[in-house]
């Protein structure tokens, strides 16, 4: 991949040739859930001829090892508890660096605009008048059911998903979630960031009419060596996750779907 050919830009809007000056351009890339057969050939060719690349908590070490030996890394996942402004710090590190350099890469785990923050970043950075494009990734709500034996649909039983984060922000454009609408809006429910806020989920699924036998399955590390599967019902789960300490980075899968788990996890990856 010829990346500098594609990305350098001329931004100079006069025809003073000093002031001409060449700026790099920044792309989103989802590196998907861990594995690194997962990643995109489009996604590698980029890791390959970076420059920068500033990645997230959640990229594995296997996809990191990708990255051009030459490249600047920065773990931009570092400061966690300080999101808002490691998000302003984040995007002024990327605007900095496609002044310097032609290919910086913003690697994301999953995919950038499933709960990636890619959209803000994405806009903040053309609103900075820097090139930008995203390549999406293989997403964390897909992936970890898949390599633990669950489809999402399935013909017999689910004909519909929903994704949703567990874990809401302030100052977001709708106040809350409505779990109600939610329970009863698709046969197959998909929550990311859902284990802090599991005991809450659970009571709102089942306040909302879900019976306490709904299969639910959470996914921890899923595509990772070390996934870990926790597969239960809705009116046990709670009482399974303390007594298996079971933690969060996870994936949980709420539906009829994740009863195919007894036949599917037998696949081999
Ligand atoms: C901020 S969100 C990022 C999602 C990401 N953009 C994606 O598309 O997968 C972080 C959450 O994604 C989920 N997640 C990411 N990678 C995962 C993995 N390998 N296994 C299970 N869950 C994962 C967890 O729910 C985690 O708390």
């Amino acid at each position: 991949m010829n990346c500098k050919a594609d990305s350098e830009q001329d931004v100079s809007h006069n025809d003073d040739k000093e002031n001409t000056k060449t700026l790099g351009k920044v792309y989103l890339v989802g590196a998907g859930p861990g594995d690194p057969g997962l990643m995109t050939l489009k996604g590698k060719g980029l890791l390959e001829c970076a420059d920068v690349v500033i990645y997230d908590a959640l990229v594995s070490p296997a996809v990191l090892s990708m990255v051009n030996p030459q490249a600047e890394k920065i773990n931009a996942g570092k400061r966690r508890g300080r999101h808002s402004l490691m998000q302003e710090e984040t995007t002024q590190l990327l605007i900095d660096k496609a002044q310097d350099h032609a290919v910086v890469v913003r690697l994301k785990g999953g995919d950038p605009f499933i709960f990636g923050r890619g959209g803000e970043e994405m806009e903040e950075l053309i609103n900075a008048g820097i090139a930008v494009e995203v390549v999406p990734g293989i997403t964390s709500g897909i992936a970890a059911p898949a390599y633990a034996g669950i489809p999402l649909t399935h013909r017999l039983y689910s004909s519909s998903v929903t994704f949703v984060t567990g874990h809401e922000t302030s100052g977001k454009y709708h106040p809350a979630i409505n779990w109600h609408a939610i329970a009863h809006g698709s046969e197959t429910i998909v929550i990311y960031m859902g284990i802090h806020n599991l005991p809450y989920i659970v009571e709102q699924l089942i306040a909302a009419g879900l019976s306490l036998e709904t299969p639910i399955a959470l996914v921890r590390w899923g595509t990772r060596p070390d996934q870990e599967e926790l597969i239960d019902h809705l009116g046990t789960i709670v009482e399974q996750v303390e007594k298996t300490g079971f933690e969060a980075p996870a994936i949980v899968v709420v539906g009829a779907v994740v009863n195919m788990h007894a036949v599917l996890s037998k696949q081999e990856h």
